[in-house]
Order: structure tokens, then C-alpha cells, then sequence
């Protein structure tokens, strides 16, 4: 039997994916019209003998239940269960892992997979295990790869390993010189006997604190700002873990990347909806005629590839895609064209309006005749492995980078009104036409 743990932080997380994260909390923010870590849950599914996801972090129970719910009700007939265990306080990436173990090995699982909530992948789960099973028993963790630019690298967990048996010899997170380009994905198969190191780490932290056991959960720790449950899986673990046989890595060539600006969430949602055509074809709007899940009543041009929510009403002369998704309840009308862009529930784009790379926020209207666009910030396509770039909002003069064009919820744009590269935050009534600004 297996088991998986999603890590989703928390309110304080998921900053840099503002303003998109103020109304929704990021690890449920939807690419591909699901749920970011629906994805996740999705290719844990996939795997036979899993049987209980465990989603941890530290958002309040009451944002998360509605969720867990419907994941509970769509997999219950798989015999998959799945739980929120939400920490008292941020314990970091493996604090919470310390913290539930005893939920995590409730049931004697094999092993578990661990996923960060904020990453995007065709995840190869199977294989990851596959791999892991075949190493020496020492094994307690095998890391899923890839290969970055040797500049990017230095924004990620850089690993040095044997390319004939995985063997991990040397671990840095974020190293401030060049280390290696094979970086860690935030993908682990973990064996049972890595709760034995959580352990020590917990306790020897208990000496340095001048206590043992738990801390009072009160958030509060010993005064010097982390609580003594406070563990940082990639520091903590498995860089101590390098260069012991007990550390392993997978390099994969499948898609990855992380969700962490707002301008990411375009690239993860055009890759998602790619990942459909093998996965769910079933899901995407069909080309010229209608969309998947919904009942035949969408006829409008489709550019593959497309999703639309079945409660969304299209009008038959708009065009949409490539790479859109368009969620529940929303309205599009006559002559509108869409690309490369995210529009969320219940919004409304009017008559004749463009809207290209931007994101447009739950119950948002754009009048008619307007145009929406921002600039994509993908992956530079001539540098073989480069990654997302994810660039601060402002440039060393202050200037707004340029970025994909985001509207909070409920933001008006009146109609013939032009806005570029521009940030609007939640329930902004716009007057006039904006370019290179965040409109707070
Ligand atoms: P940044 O570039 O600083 O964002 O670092 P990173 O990409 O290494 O991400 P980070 O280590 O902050 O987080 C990795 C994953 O763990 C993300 O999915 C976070 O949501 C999650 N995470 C981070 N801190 C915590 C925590 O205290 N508790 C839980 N449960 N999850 C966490």
C-alpha cells in the first residue's frame, strides 16, 4: 500500500501569486479548469495501490474543506482516501510530515510519495517508484529531476549525482555559485525509515531549545521565531542525506515547472491542457464544434488546445485558443477572441473584445470592444532545459516588468478601453486605458 502528502503552505505562501491568491488560496487556483492540486491528485490516482492522499499546510480548515470534499466524493469509488491536515502554525516542508506521521504511517504504507502543491508536471510517478524500489534497501528518498540552464540553476535545489545508479553525493538548495544543472523537482518517494531521521532532527532541535517533546503548538516556539516542529526538508534533511547511499535522484525529461508568479499559471495551464490530448481528450473543446464534458451546446471556432467549463455560454462567432480556459458560468460574446489566457467563474467579456495572455479574475467584466493583453513570460525556447523565468513584479528602476495582464475579481473594464501589461487588483472600477501599471 502507498501513500502520497501534497504540501501546500499557507496564507503567507504564495505571495508573488498576488492578486490571484486574494481571493483564492493558490494550491486551489484552477489550470486546465481544475484545481491546481487536483493535478497532483490526479496522477496519484493513477498509481494501484494508493490508498490515502494527505493534503498539509496551514490554511484554515474551512478554506480547504470544500475541496477535500469533492476530491473524497470523485475518488471514493476508487478506494483512494483523502484528508487536510492542517498544521497550528507554519512547520515548514517537512515539520508537518513530522508532525502527522503517525497518520502518514497509520496502516503500514510501503512508502510515500511527497508532492510540493506548487509544482506543475506530467508527474511519472509509477516510474519515480519503480526507481526507488530498485535501489538499495538504504534508500530513503529518491528525488524526481530534471536538468535546468546552468544559470537558472542557482534558483533551485542543485543535485550531483552517479548517472549510473542515482546516487546523490552532493545536495544545495539555492547555492550562490554553480553546482550542478540537474535540479530538484519537489517530487520524493520516500521509504517509512525516513521518519527515523525526522526524529532526530526533532529531538536534537529539542536540546538546542532546552526542551524535549513537543513544543506548546501555540505557534509561539521558544522565543527565537520557529517552533521547535520547524524542519526544513531540503536543508535539514536532505542535504545531511547526500553523499550517505541513502539520497537518490531520477532525471526525467518530462514537463515541469513551478507555479509561483501569476504570469506562471498561463505556461502550467497551456501544458496541462497538452497533458488532456494523451490523458482526458474527452476534456478538451473540440475543434469547431463543442466542448468536452458539456452538453453539445458550445459552437464557436475552437484552436486547440481549449478548455471550457460546461456552465460557461459561448457565443457562436467568438474564437477561442490555442491555450485557453474558461471556467463555470462564464459569458462570451459575439465576435470575442481569446488566446493564451485563463478566464475565471462568472466572468463576462463582451462584444468584440480581445483578450490575450492575461488572466481575468472570478466575476469580472471587460465591456465590449476593449482589449486585454499582457506579455508571456515563457521559458526563452532557444536555450535547451531553461525553465520558467519567474521575474520580480518591479525592474531596478521600479518599473513594472512587463507580465501578463492579470485582473483581480470583480474588476470592470468599460467597453473600447485598451489595458496592457497591467495588474488590476479586486474590484476595481476602471474609468480609462492603462498600460505598464499596477492599478491597486
Ligand atoms: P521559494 O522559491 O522561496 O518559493 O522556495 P521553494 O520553491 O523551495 O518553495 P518552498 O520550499 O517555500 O515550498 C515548497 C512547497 O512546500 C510548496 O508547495 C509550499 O507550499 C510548501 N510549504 C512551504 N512551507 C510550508 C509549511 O510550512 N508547511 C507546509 N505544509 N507546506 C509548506
Amino acid at each position: 500500500m502507498l501513500k502520497a502528502v501534497i504540501l501546500i503552505g499557507g496564507p503567507q505562501k504564495g505571495t508573488r501569486f498576488r492578486p490571484l491568491s486574494l481571493d483564492t488560496p493558490k494550491p486551489l487556483f484552477p489550470l486546465a479548469g481544475r484545481p491546481l492540486i487536483a493535478h497532483h491528485i490526479e496522477a496519484c490516482a493513477q498509481l494501484r495501490d494508493l490508498r490515502e492522499i494527505l493534503i498539509i499546510g496551514y490554511y484554515p480548515q474551512t478554506q480547504m474543506e470544500g475541496f477535500v470534499g469533492d476530491m473524497q466524493a470523485l475518488y471514493s469509488s476508487s478506494n483512494i482516501n483523502i484528508r487536510y491536515l492542517q498544521e497550528f502554525t507554519a512547520l515548514g516542508t517537512a515539520g508537518g510530515m513530522y508532525h502527522f506521521r503517525d497518520q502518514i504511517r497509520a496502516g503500514n504504507p510501503r512508502a510515500f510519495f511527497v508532492l510540493n502543491g506548487d509544482v506543475c508536471a506530467d508527474f511519472p510517478l509509477q516510474e519515480l517508484r519503480d526507481f526507488h524500489e530498485n535501489r538499495p534497501s538504504s534508500a530513503l528518498v529518491t528525488i524526481m529531476s530534471t536538468e535546468a540552464t546552468r544559470q537558472q540553476s542557482l534558483h533551485y535545489g542543485c543535485l550531483v549525482f552517479d548517472k549510473n545508479n542515482g546516487a546523490v553525493s552532493h545536495y544545495v538548495e539555492k547555492p550562490s555559485s554553480y553546482v550542478s544543472t540537474f535540479i530538484n523537482c519537489g517530487v520524493y518517494v520516500c521509504s517509512m525509515d525516513i521518519f527515523t531521521v525526522l526524529a532526530q532532527i526533532f529531538h536534537s532541535r529539542g536540546q538546542e531549545y532546552g526542551c524535549q517533546g513537543f513544543s506548546n503548538g501555540n505557534g509561539n516556539g521558544n522565543g527565537n521565531g520557529r517552533e521547535q516542529g520547524h524542519i526544513k526538508w531540503e536543508q535539514e534533511v536532505l542535504t545531511p542525506l547526500a553523499g550517505t547511499d541513502k539520497l537518490f535522484a531520477m532525471p526525467v525529461p518530462n514537463w515541469w515547472s513551478q507555479l509561483k508568479t501569476a504570469g506562471s499559471a498561463i505556461y502550467a495551464n497551456r501544458h496541462y491542457l497538452g497533458l488532456y490530448k494523451k490523458t482526458h481528450p474527452e476534456r478538451l473543446a473540440n475543434v469547431g464544434t463543442k466542448h468536452g464534458e458539456g452538453d453539445g451546446s458550445l459552437i464557436c471556432t475552437v484552436l486547440p488546445d481549449v478548455y471550457v467549463h460546461p456552465s460557461a455560454t459561448v457565443h457562436h462567432s467568438a474564437v477561442l485558443g490555442p491555450n485557453v480556459a474558461i471556467g463555470p458560468g462564464v459569458t462570451i460574446g459575439p465576435g470575442v477572441r481569446i488566446r493564451e489566457s485563463i478566464v475565471l467563474e462568472q466572468a463576462q467579456i463582451q462584444d468584440h473584445t480581445l483578450v490575450l495572455h492575461s488572466i481575468v479574475g472570478r466575476g469580472s467584466t471587460i465591456g465590449a470592444w476593449a482589449r486585454v493583453e499582457g506579455t508571456p513570460s515563457d521559458p526563452d525556447p532557444n536555450k535547451p532545459f531553461a525553465k520558467m523565468e519567474n521575474p520580480p513584479l518591479f525592474n531596478n528602476e521600479g518599473k513594472l516588468n512587463p507580465s501578463i495582464t492579470i485582473l483581480g475579481c470583480f474588476v470592470q473594464v468599460p467597453a473600447e478601453k485598451i489595458l496592457l501589461n497591467s495588474i488590476v487588483l479586486p474590484h476595481k472600477e476602471l474609468s480609462r486605458s492603462f498600460k505598464n501599471e499596477i492599478i491597486l
